[in-house]
C-alpha cells in the first residue's frame, strides 16, 4: 500500500528547501497522474523545484516514479541491440532523420520515439508528416515489427509511456518551469528509460537556440542525465553541441526533410553531416560497433535504402514531391562583408511565426513554412544578395517574422574565427 500525504504538506516541504522523501515523491507523481493532485498544486510544486533544485537522490526517485506512472517497452525479443539518441531541441535540428537509418544500416536497431515541436524548436514528427501518407502513430507491436524489419522507427511515443511526464511537461510549458535541470533531466530520462533502449546518446544543445544558453549549465544537464541513465542500466553518453546558430541551411518541416534526404544521398551541409556522423559513431560504439564506416554508408546508399524502407513501412511515399510554399520573401544583405553572427533563436522564432511551429499544443503546423538560409557565419556576402528566404502559406505572417529577424544577424568587415567543430564536448 502506498503511503498517502496531504499535497499542501509535500509542496511546503519542497518550498522550504527540504529534500522530498521517496514516499512523498512516489505519492505525488501517482496522485497527480490519477488527477487527485490538481494542476495548480503540481504547478506550485514545479515552481518550488525550479527555485530550490533537487538532490541526486530526489532526481533518481522522481524519474523512477514517472517511469512507474506508465508502461515499459520491451525490446528483449529482438535479435539486434538497440541504440537511441535524444536531442534537447534546437533550430534546424533534423539530425534524427538521417541518423536513425544510418545507424540501422549497421544492424543496430534504433527506436526513435519522438515528439512534436512547441515554441521555437521544431518537432521531428511535424517534419516527417510533410511526407505524403506518413503515419506517426504506431502500436507497440508495430514499433517492435519496425525494429525487426527496417531496423529503425521514428514515431510518436505512445500514451502509455511516462504519462506523468506528458501532463507535467504541458503544465511546465505554461508555468515557465521548463528550463530547470532537475525537471528537464527527469522528463527526458523517464521516457528514455521506459522505452527500454540498451544505450542512449544525448545531444545536449548549447547556445541561444537551446534551453541551456551556456556551456557550464549544459554540462551539468548532460552529467545529470548520463548519471540517471547509468544508474538505471542504460549505457548513456552525451555530446554537447553548438546551437548558437541554426544547424544546416533549412529550418521548417518540409524544408528540413528535403535537407535530410540530401544528407542520405551523400550530400548536404557540412555541419549536418558532421553531427550525423559523430552521433552515429557514438551510438555504434555504445552498441559494440566502434569500427563501422558511417561515412561510407551515407555515400553508397545503404542509409538511404533503410530510410526508404522505414518511410514506406509507415505508409509514406519517399518519392512523392514534398510540399512547397507559394509565397516566399528574401531577406537581403544591406552591405558587403562577412556574416559574423546568425542567431539561432531569432531564426527559430521567425520560422515558428511563419507557421512552422505552434503557439498552443494541438494546433496544426504548416508543412511548407520555414526559412532557407543562403549564408552561414563566416561566409562572405555582397550587398543585395539574399541571406535567407522566408517560406509560408500565409503571407500576412511575413511582417512579424521579419521583425523577429531584426538584430538577429551581423555583417562586418572582419572575417570571424572559424568554428572548429559543432561538437563542443563529450560526457560519458
Ligand atoms: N524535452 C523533454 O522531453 N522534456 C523536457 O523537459 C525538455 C525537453
Amino acid at each position: 500500500m502506498m503511503k498517502t500525504f496531504d499535497a499542501v504538506d509535500v509542496i511546503r516541504h519542497k518550498r522550504d528547501g527540504g529534500e522530498l522523501t521517496p514516499e512523498e515523491i512516489d505519492w505525488i507523481i501517482d496522485a497527480y497522474t490519477r488527477g487527485d493532485v490538481g494542476e495548480e498544486q503540481m504547478a506550485a510544486m514545479a515552481m518550488a523545484i525550479f527555485l530550490n533544485g533537487m538532490t541526486r537522490a530526489e532526481i533518481g526517485r522522481w524519474t523512477l516514479a514517472m517511469i512507474n506512472s506508465g508502461e515499459r517497452m520491451d525490446f528483449s525479443s529482438l535479435p539486434r541491440r538497440t541504440a537511441d539518441k535524444h536531442s534537447t531541441g534546437g533550430v534546424g535540428d533534423k539530425i534524427t532523420l538521417p541518423l536513425a537509418p544510418l545507424v540501422a544500416a549497421f544492424d543496430v536497431a534504433v527506436p526513435q520515439l519522438s515528439g512534436r515541436g512547441l515554441g521555437h524548436t521544431g518537432g521531428t514528427l511535424d517534419k516527417l508528416e510533410s511526407i505524403p501518407g506518413w503515419r506517426a502513430n504506431l502500436s507497440n507491436q508495430e514499433v517492435v515489427d519496425m525494429l525487426a524489419g527496417p531496423g529503425c522507427v521514428i514515431c510518436a511515443a505512445g500514451s502509455g509511456l511516462a504519462p506523468a511526464d506528458k501532463k507535467l511537461y504541458a503544465l511546465r510549458d505554461i508555468t515557465s518551469t521548463v528550463d530547470c535541470i532537475p525537471l528537464i533531466s527527469t522528463s527526458i530520462m523517464s521516457k528514455k528509460i521506459a522505452e527500454g533502449t540498451d544505450s542512449l546518446v544525448l545531444d545536449v544543445k548549447v547556445g541561444s537556440g537551446a534551453f541551456m544558453k551556456d556551456l557550464d549549465k549544459a554540462r551539468e544537464l548532460a552529467r545529470t542525465m548520463v548519471d540517471l541513465g547509468t544508474d538505471h542500466g542504460v549505457k548513456t553518453s552525451a555530446l554537447l553541441t553548438d546551437m548558437s546558430t541554426p544547424l544546416g541551411l533549412t529550418v521548417g518541416n518540409a524544408l528540413e526533410v528535403r535537407e535530410s534526404v540530401e544528407v542520405l544521398a551523400g550530400g548536404g551541409p557540412a555541419d549536418v553531416v558532421e553531427l550525423t556522423v559523430e552521433l552515429a559513431r557514438e551510438m555504434l560504439t555504445a552498441a559494440g560497433k566502434p569500427d563501422a564506416d558511417v561515412e561510407a554508408a551515407l555515400k553508397d546508399g545503404r542509409a538511404m535504402d533503410r530510410w526508404r524502407e522505414m518511410i514506406i513501412a509507415q505508409d509514406g511515399d519517399p518519392d512523392a514531391p514534398l510540399p512547397v510554399a507559394k509565397d516566399t520573401h528574401d531577406v537581403v544583405a544591406e552591405r558587403d562583408g562577412y556574416l559574423t553572427r546568425l542567431d539561432a533563436l531569432s531564426v527559430g522564432v521567425a520560422s515558428w511565426r511563419l507557421g512552422a511551429g505552434r503557439a498552443r499544443a494541438g494546433e496544426d503546423v504548416q508543412a511548407v513554412a520555414g526559412i532557407e538560409l543562403h549564408a552561414k557565419p563566416g561566409d562572405k556576402v555582397v550587398k543585395g544578395q539574399p541571406l535567407m528566404t522566408l517560406h509560408t502559406a500565409t503571407p500576412e505572417r511575413f511582417e512579424r517574422a521579419l521583425q523577429t529577424l531584426e538584430g538577429g544577424y551581423d555583417i562586418s568587415d572582419e572575417k570571424p574565427a572559424e568554428r572548429a567543430s559543432v561538437v563542443l564536448d563529450r560526457i560519458s
